[in-house]
């Protein structure tokens, strides 16, 4: 029997509520079939002129409304705070679960039979999946797509990849103001998302490799009007989606987890893959631990070949056969028989794509790199886990033990950091504290602090960082991050003082701070928890329900879904 259509729960009623809920929508002109059993399509759109990643989706959702259309559904677009990476203060972070409420709350108290999210920038892809999985409609993503390539004295230049150079390419090459002037301009220069593989492009690749896409799709380049062809074919595979009932948690099982962490370590993707993928699955209630990632994805080889660890940028990489040559590729590795989106597997989805570019997309049997992926790293500085990610690392820091040069807060670093007399040299390790998830608040993507001035005009270019932040997936170097439990909560990262002797060994998976257990015991008896950096409204709010890092940083009340059952009426 056909399954009768949520949104009739609201525009099948004869009575006066049925009345009120049709009358007023045809204010904007529908005709009355619209309102009598076509699957209505909710475009979920993360559109904001202060998100420049996504100023494109106006656009685009009127494109996805055509594919609605033309399958016979009614498409409804609404807006979900948009979360601009590059513009909002103190960091997108703190607000994406903030937006994943706003999009779980608006999609269930609406009339709404399936989904089309339109994402771009970092935070639109995660926060707004969460949401939906805490509903669990019948859900097709549509990645806004990169940026052209940027350019820059004759040269291809990554956005969010140039922009934590510019120090060093003021103060030490001598480049002028004009010169990053004209760096400023040209790494931007048309619409859509960071083209490197930073945390947007790792989003992109997620949902592709987790099959919420239609085949192909993370890699177009937002201007490419093959993006547009992807969009209206998403707004009409939608529409049988609901006719098949196919929920997000019907794709979104285990395997398809396990999948995406293996994409991810190949594509080279950014470290925030980790905690948004910790999160989604939390809302499904999919056990996934942040030891997986190492367990699944550390063996997986390197294949692409993009900024900020490689050479080339999304614009190449989609020339080159995108992603479902990556699939392809690693066909041993993956779940071959996981559904997505279009009703195939992901197996027959990427059975024939060709690769154009050898040296973008390298072949699993010539990688570019062996063991990839992200390392879990424990010892008593982080007992329930830190990563890092060693094709961003410089190799020979893997195994290093050096001097702690600890800065308490962020503005402590910018306070001391180039300071002549600081006393620190490239053996040190910078331990950089209160930049957590409850510290920051809002676990900031500082953990890739600019290296000393003085150690940057000896021609030094990485040294180990040690925080409770994040990293930009545009950054790279040996930046061990999201240490958990974090400084401010009493994580043993609080209680690491100047000339601590710390210990990494990458191989061995261990991040050790080498003092004496008695001494440890006496630095933890004195530790003053700090005052709470807000104290109402909703970041008083995040501060009190949020998790850890290796929990995925999400509320702990918004763990799980209620479904799509509205429980009171509207009287
Ligand atoms: Fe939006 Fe990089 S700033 S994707």
């Amino acid at each position: 029997m056909k399954k009768k259509l949520r949104s009739a729960g609201w525009f099948g009623k004869d009575d006066k509520m049925g009345f009120v809920h049709r009358s007023w929508l045809r204010n904007q002109g529908y005709p009355d079939d619209y309102f009598r059993g076509k699957p209505v399509i909710g475009i979920c759109n993360t559109w904001s002129e202060l998100t420049p990643c996504n100023g494109h989706l106006r656009d685009f959702a009127e494109v996805v409304k055509r594919g609605v259309i033309e399958a016979g559904g009614f498409p409804l677009e609404f807006p979900v705070t948009s979360l601009g990476e590059t513009i909002m203060r103190p960091t997108t972070m703190l607000f994406r679960n903030l937006a994943s409420m706003d999009t779980e709350e608006s999609i269930r108290a609406n009339p709404i039979d399936g989904v089309v999210l339109l994402t771009g920038c970092d935070k639109t892809t995660p926060s707004t999946l969460m949401g939906a999985c805490s509903v669990d409609l019948p859900t097709i993503v549509v990645p806004g797509g990169p940026m052209l390539n940027g350019r820059f004295k004759g040269e291809c230049l990554g956005s969010g990849s140039f922009n934590w150079m510019v120090k060093e390419k003021l103060l030490v090459e001598n480049y002028t103001e004009a010169d990053i002037l004209e760096a400023e301009i040209g790494a931007a220069r048309s619409q859509g998302h960071c083209m490197t593989m930073g945390t947007a492009s790792t989003m992109a690749c997620m949902v592709e490799a987790l099959g919420l896409t239609l085949p192909g799709a993370a890699a177009i380049p937002a201007v490419d009007s093959r993006k547009k062809v992807m969009a209206q074919l998403s707004g009409r595979r939608i529409v049988e989606m609901v006719k098949e009932d196919m929920k997000l948690s019907k794709i979104l099982t285990r395997k398809a987890f396990e999948n995406s962490i293996i994409v991810n370590a190949a594509v080279g993707g950014s470290t925030n893959f980790i905690i948004h993928l910790l999160a989604i699955a939390g809302r499904l209630g999919i056990e996934l631990k942040l030891e997986d990632f190492d367990t699944i994805g550390s063996k997986i080889p390197l294949l692409v070949n993009l900024k900020p660890s490689g050479k080339y940028l999304m614009e190449d990489f989609y020339y080159a056969g995108g992603l479902p040559v990556v699939i392809k590729e690693l066909k041993k590795y993956l779940h071959n028989d996981v559904i997505t989106v279009n009703g195939k597997t992901i197996g027959d989805n990427n059975n024939n794509p060709v690769c154009y570019n050898k040296d973008v997309i390298a072949p699993i049997s010539e990688p570019l790199q062996d063991n990839a992926g992200i390392a879990v790293l424990k010892g008593n500085l982080c007992k329930d886990g830190a990563v890092i990610k060693p094709s961003a690392a410089t190799s020979s820091l893997m195994k290093h033990k050096g001097r702690a040069v600890v800065f308490e807060t962020m503005e402590d670093y910018h306070h001391r950091i180039d300071d002549p007399a600081l006393d620190i040299d490239e053996t040190c390790v910078i331990v950089l504290k209160g930049v957590g998830p409850v510290g920051y608040p809002g676990m900031p993507e500082v953990g890739n602090v600019d290296l000393p001035l003085k150690l940057l005009q000896k021609g030094i270019k990485d040294m180990i960082r040690i925080s409770d932040g994040r990293m930009s997936g545009t950054a790279a170097g040996t930046v061990i991050l999201h240490v958990s439990p974090e400084s401010s909560i009493g994580g043993v990262l609080a209680l690491v003082k100047d000339g601590d002797m710390i210990e990494l060994d990458v191989e061995k998976r261990k991040l050790h701070l080498d003092i004496t257990d008695e001494e440890l015991e006496k630095r933890q008896a004195a530790w003053k928890k700090p005052e709470p950096m807000a104290t109402r409204g909703y970041v008083k709010f995040y501060i009190d329900h949020v998790q850890q890092a290796h929990l995925g940083a999400d509320l702990d009340i918004l763990q799980g879904g209620s479904g799509d059952e509205v429980t009171r009426d509207l009287h």
